[in-house]
């Protein structure tokens, strides 16, 4: 398995794998993920394809490509709260479900450390659904710890 950035002519394949992540934010939240996978969300692969701040990292195990990430360079200027934020965020990330619990989301954590490393970055975020307990135990197990959180209360 190799781990690598992604190249134009892999964008349709990397939104089949874009859909399975929507369909799970869909069938655990459903009052906020919209169902189906529209051409706008397919069209959107593009603009991030063509944004500077934005990278797409991608694992191939021999000719498929099994397991995307979403790179986004974020800085926040200083303001009267707080001091500049600089670091990289993982905007999006998946594994084909035919491909996990091998491996490909470990390696694509190391590529993108790695990557954020040589890029001057001190800091990875990303931020989860708490119905995913599986990305949250895959996370922990990748060593990131929850720094803040969004709450909610139906009324
Ligand atoms: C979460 C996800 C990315 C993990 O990918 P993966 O390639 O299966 O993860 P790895 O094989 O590298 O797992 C490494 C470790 O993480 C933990 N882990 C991963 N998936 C887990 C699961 N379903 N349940 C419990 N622990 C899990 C384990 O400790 C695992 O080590 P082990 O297999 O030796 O026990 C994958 O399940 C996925 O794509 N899920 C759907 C999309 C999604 O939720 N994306 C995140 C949106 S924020």
């Amino acid at each position: 398995m190799n781990v690598r950035f992604a190249k134009e002519n892999e964008l349709d394949r990397i939104n089949e794998l874009r859909k399975q992540v929507n369909d799970i934010h869909v069938s655990g939240k459903s009052e906020v993920f919209k169902p189906g996978f529209s051409n706008e969300l397919q069209d959107f692969i593009k603009a991030i394809w063509n944004d500077p701040e934005q990278e797409i990292v991608v694992a191939e195990s021999g000719e498929t490509i099994c397991g995307y990430a979403v790179l986004h360079h974020i800085n926040k200027p200083e303001n009267p709260f707080m001091y500049e934020r600089d670091y990289l965020d993982i905007d999006e990330f998946g594994v084909d479900e035919a491909f996990r619990r091998q491996g490909v989301a470990s390696a694509m954590i190391d590529f993108i450390r790695e990557y954020a490393l040589q890029r001057g970055f001190h800091r990875i975020e990303l931020n989860m659904w708490e119905f995913n307990q599986y990305a949250l135990e895959f996370y922990d197990a990748a060593g990131f710890k929850t720094y803040r959180r969004y709450m909610e209360m139906d009324i």
